[in-house]
C-alpha cells in the first residue's frame, strides 16, 4: 500500500506527531508513505517528498507541518477529478491521508468520494469548529499557549494593580477556542464573535472586579464584532487602563501538547488501519472522549455555536 500524505488548509500542532506515527507504523507494515508539498496543489503537480524518518522524529513535537499546506481551491477545478486520478497512477497512490479543518472537510471530502480516491481525514485546526467531531488536533496545544501567556499577564497585573488587561486568541469566527481558554485560565469576562455583548455593561462589570481583585482579565476572540473600538472604549466608560495582548499565529505554532501528540498517535493509528482494510471514506472523530472512525462524508452544516450557560457564567450573566 503506498499514501500520500496531505495538509490542506491551516496548520496546526500534532500534525507532525501525527506524519510521524503514521510514516512509522506504514514502514513497519511494508508500505510507502510520500508526503505532497503545498496541500493538494503540490499533489496534482507531482510534488511529492519522501519522509525523512529521522527528521520526522526530532520534529514530532514540533507546530506547523514539515509538509506545507496551502489553501488554494485547486479541487474546484473542472478538471481536477481527472487530475487527481492521473497524478495518484502517475506515482501508483493508493490512498490519502488527509489533514483539514472545517473548510477542507466540508469541500475535499464529497469531491475525493465522487472521483473514487480513498481517503481518511483528521480534523486538524486549533479552533475545534468542526462539525461532527468533539476535538479537532492542535486545539489543546493553542489552549496551552494561550494558558502560558495569561499566566504571565497575571504576573505583571498583580505586581501592577489597576489596569484592565485583553487577552486576545485566534481561532477565526469561532468562539470555541476564546471560550476554552477563558473557562481554563478563570478569566473574568469573555468575548465570542457567536454572543453580543454591551459596552456598558461591560465597562461596568470590569470596573467592578477591578475594585475587588485589582485587576481584571478578559479573554476575546479575534473575530468579535467591534474589537477594534473596544480598547478605546472601556477606559473611556470606566476610567481604568487597558493593556492589550494578541498571541496572533504564535498560538498556531504553539507546540505540541501531550494530548495531542497521544491523539495524533491514535488517529494515525486508526487511520492507517482503516486504509489497510480497505477503506473509501472517513474522518476520525471524538465523541465523549473516545475517538472513532466516522465512515462517509462529515456534517455540511456547521457546528452549533459555543456552550451559552459557560459562557453565560464566566461573564457573571
Ligand atoms: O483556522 C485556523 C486559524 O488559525 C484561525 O484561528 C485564524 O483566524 C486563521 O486560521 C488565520 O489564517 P491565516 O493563516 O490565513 O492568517
Amino acid at each position: 500500500m503506498k499514501t500520500a500524505i496531505i495538509v490542506s488548509g491551516g496548520d496546526a500542532p500534532g500534525i507532525n506527531a501525527a506524519i510521524e506515527a503514521y510514516a512509522r507504523l506504514a514502514q513497519e507494515g511494508g508500505d510507502q508513505v510520500v508526503g505532497a508539498q503545498d496541500g493538494f496543489a503540490g499533489l496534482l503537480a507531482g510534488r511529492l517528498t519522501e519522509l525523512d524518518r529521522a527528521l520526522l522524529t526530532r520534529l514530532s513535537g514540533a507546530g506547523g507541518s514539515i509538509l506545507r499546506s496551502s489553501r488554494e481551491p485547486v479541487l474546484g477545478q473542472s478538471d481536477a477529478g481527472d487530475r487527481l486520478r492521473a497524478a495518484m497512477r502517475a506515482k501508483e497512490i493508493d490512498n490519502l491521508l488527509v489533514f483539514g479543518g472545517d473548510g477542507s472537510l466540508k469541500h475535499v471530502l464529497p469531491r475525493l468520494e465522487s472521483w473514487g480516491a480513498p481517503c481518511v481525514a483528521l480534523p486538524t485546526t486549533i479552533d475545534n469548529d468542526v462539525a461532527g467531531t468533539d476535538y479537532t488536533l492542535g486545539h489543546d496545544s493553542a489552549c496551552n499557549y494561550a494558558l502560558w501567556a495569561a499566566d504571565g499577564i497575571r504576573a505583571t497585573a498583580s505586581a501592577l494593580p489597576g489596569r484592565i488587561f485583553m487577552l486576545e486568541t485566534l481561532g477565526g469566527h469561532s468562539g470555541y477556542l476564546a471560550l476554552a481558554i477563558a473557562y481554563a485560565n478563570g478569566a473574568d469576562a469573555v468575548l465570542l464573535p457567536e454572543y453580543d455583548f454591551d459596552l456598558d455593561w461591560l465597562a461596568g462589570h470590569l470596573r467592578l472586579v477591578v475594585e475587588r481583585a485589582g485587576y481584571a482579565l478578559v479573554t476575546l476572540c479575534e473575530f468579535v464584532p467591534g474589537i477594534n473600538s473596544i480598547v478605546d472604549e472601556i477606559p473611556r466608560r470606566c476610567g481604568i487602563r487597558v493593556r492589550y495582548t494578541a498571541l496572533g499565529h504564535a498560538q498556531r505554532g504553539a507546540d505540541t501538547s501531550h494530548y495531542d501528540r497521544r491523539v495524533a498517535r491514535d488517529m494515525s493509528g486508526l487511520a492507517w488501519r482503516a486504509l489497510k482494510d480497505g477503506l473509501r471514506l472517513g474522518t476520525l472523530v471524538m465523541r465523549d472522549g473516545a475517538l472513532s472512525l466516522r465512515e462517509g462524508q462529515m456534517p455540511q452544516a456547521d457546528k452549533p455555536p459555543p456552550d451559552y450557560a459557560l459562557y453565560a457564567r464566566i461573564n457573571g450573566l
